[in-house]
């Protein structure tokens, strides 16, 4: 691999008017071209890189929207190639559309530098704002302000100056180290290239000059201690077990003492393999194949890290997150949370605030739509080894994955992990399950009734208990209506907070099934993701999902609490069927027609076939 320092990646963002692709144009055509060739193969180097993961940082994000890409959801960052007489620029273009921040967090999250654009006639916009938050969030610390179009004003300094104090002002809140302010004309190419003769007030370098200086982020996280995500296992024979991923950080050498986390496993690196043959050490950005002195259990997605100074572990912490989806973020939702190469469960347990990135309020808010930025609260299924962003990109940036369409709809950085997760602990009682329900004579059940409201779930419900009762059995129901008068008292209908309903509800579910009983729950529950979260709460089995399927026209004429007649009446927002969705079962374990049968027929079907 070719020393990394020589290349500097950068991005430009400027709304649509501000000259970008004059800017890009005459960047191309007046540096020196790469000869056709070598162009040919920095662009499929960095297409290797991004695809297997070997990129320095947020390799992963592209992975994901090229996934998407050909699953024909665009997203247009135009990387572009060229080189000065110093070094070579891999250059992210991104368009400032609707999908813009989807664009931007993919240039952003690889990029050394941002050089943001702005109109000198227009000044600092609204736009300018947002870019900026967004650069910064995905790690660039440093910037080039490109005041452009200064031969409109006559190159007239005052301008400038204001603009560039007012822009030094806001990098200042952003926590942005570096701003080179520079008065440009892309048409022109003043200040381009070279020093111009039109801005003798100007003493500083020019674009060019800046991009040839600068420090690419190559060495962040030198100074820390090796880390590695394993990105597979290469068993090609017994006697070789070979660990294959790219340093996130840090210096690797054979015989360091290392750790593999989350297990804590201790070992030793014996070999250090690469396609070059067995190598003396690897550093940060290299792809290598460790080996290691002890057979330990090591698998995708876990981090091998030098033992000295190793990461933090948790499964609850504190990140920013930029949404990026038409569907607007629900705390409590279950996604696919994407790390390195980890893939693990995750919600938002809380959005603490929102942030309006054009003057850094913070907002409270239920929801997050697209677009937006918040800094939430963030619980794994299982714990994940980490850095936090700022530290390094590689080990603190995730997404977050759609379980049902597989879209990214966010990009994250982590924050800092929550003390809390560290001090409270499961605690195992000595009594199991099984104990609890040879006492009772029974399988423990959670039998998860769904459907419109209306649709006779509560007396299907009801009638099942009778009749479990009289069995002897030991139930219990929860109803939704009942459970919304106490522990749930709290909550309306908007999507965000049946999403909490549902959450709840599974977790009371799932302690009384651990109690032994068997569970009625009859809840609308109208959306597949919490359904579904409901059921992985279960081993497999436990949870039998029952669809109560009474079409929308009949629940209607029904309408046995009158609600219907209000909801159309305009008298009930968000009701379900009538102006909020109601998503039916895909695959329940029963898919009951109320109408042909009466609801004892019913219960006697439910009866015997899940042999309660
Ligand atoms: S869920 O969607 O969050 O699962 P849940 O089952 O708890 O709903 O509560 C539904 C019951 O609340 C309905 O049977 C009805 O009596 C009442 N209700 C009041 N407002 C609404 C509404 N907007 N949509 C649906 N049900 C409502």
């Amino acid at each position: 691999m070719t020393a990394q320092t020589d290349l500097l990646r950068f991005i430009t963002c400027g709304s649509v008017d501000d000259g970008k692709s004059t800017l890009i144009g005459r960047l191309l055509h007046d540096s020196r071209q790469l000869l056709d060739d070598q162009l040919a193969a920095l662009a499929a180097d960095s297409r290797k890189q991004g695809t297997q993961g070997n990129d320095i940082d947020f390799a992963l994000l592209v992975d994901g929207l090229d996934a998407e890409r050909e699953q024909g959801i665009t997203i247009d960052v135009a990387y572009r190639y060229f080189s000065s007489t110093a070094r070579r620029f891999i250059v992210a273009d991104c368009p400032g559309h609707v999908q813009y921040t989807r664009n931007m967090a993919t240039g952003a999250s690889t990029a050394d530098l941002a050089v943001v654009l702005v109109d000198a006639r227009k000044g600092l916009l609204t736009q300018t704002r947002r870019h900026s938050w967004i650069v910064r969030l995905f790690g660039i610390r440093q910037i080039v302000l490109a005041v452009n179009k200064m031969d409109l004003l006559g190159f007239d300094e005052d301008v400038f100056r204001q603009i560039e104090r007012e822009y030094r002002a806001l990098a200042q809140k952003l926590g942005i180290d570096t701003v080179h302010a520079i008065p440009l004309s892309a048409l022109q190419g003043d200040n381009l290239i070279a020093p111009s003769a039109n801005t003798p007030w100007y003493q500083g370098p020019s674009l060019l000059q800046v991009l040839d200086a600068a420090p690419s982020r190559v060495e962040e996280g030198a100074d820390t201690g090796f880390r590695m995500p394993v990105q597979w296992v290469n068993r090609p024979d017994q006697n070789f077990r070979g660990y294959a991923g790219t340093l996130a950080s840090g210096i690797a050498k054979p015989g360091d003492e290392i750790v593999v986390l989350p297990s804590g496993k201790r070992s030793r690196l014996a070999r250090i393999v690469s396609a070059d043959g067995d190598l003396p050490s690897a550093r940060q950005g290299q792809a290598v194949t460790l080996t290691l002195d002890d057979e330990i259990d090591i698998g995708r997605g876990d981090l091998i890290a030098a033992a000295d100074n190793r990461c933090e572990t948790s499964d609850q912490f504190a990140a920013h997150l930029l949404w990026m989806d038409e569907a607007p973020l629900l705390p409590g939702r279950p996604y696919w949370l994407k790390i390195g190469s980890k893939t693990v469960s995750a919600s938002i347990t809380e959005i603490k605030h929102r942030i309006d990135v054009d003057n850094q309020a913070e907002l409270a808010t239920r929801e997050l739509a697209i677009n937006e930025v918040a800094v939430c609260n963030i619980a794994l299924a299982e714990p994940i080894a980490f850095t936090p962003y700022d530290e390094n990109r590689t080990l603190g940036g995730f997404i977050l994955i759609d379980r049902q369409t597989h879209a990214t709809v966010a990009a994250g950085t982590i924050d800092f992990a929550l003390r809390r997760a560290a001090n409270v602990h499961w605690h195992a009682a000595s009594t199991s399950q099984q104990m609890r329900a040879a006492s009772l004579g029974q399988t423990p059940r959670c039998i998860w009734f769904t459907g419109l409201s209306g649709s006779g779930k509560s007396t299907l419900a009801n009638l099942l208990e009778q009749r479990l009762q009289a069995l002897g059995k030991h139930a219990y129901i929860l109803d939704g209506d009942n459970i919304r008068h106490g522990l749930n008292r709290d909550l309306g209908f908007t999507d965000a907070d049946r999403v909490e309903n549902i959450r709840r509800v599974a977790e009371v579910a799932k302690l009384m099934t651990d109690a032994g009983l068997i569970v009625l729950v009859s809840f609308i529950s109208p959306f597949r993701a919490e359904r579904r979260m409901a059921r992985e709460l279960f081993a497999p089995g436990e949870f039998i999902e029952i669809f109560v399927d009474t079409p929308l026209a009949v629940a209607e004429a029904r309408d046995p609490k009158g609600l219907y007649t209000k909801a159309r009446a305009g008298k009930i927002p968000n009701f379900t069927g009538i102006d909020s969705p109601y998503e039916p079962p895909e695959a329940p374990e029963l898919h009951l027609h109320t109408g042909k049968n009466s609801p004892e027929e019913l219960v006697e079907l439910i009866l015997q076939r899940f042999e309660l």
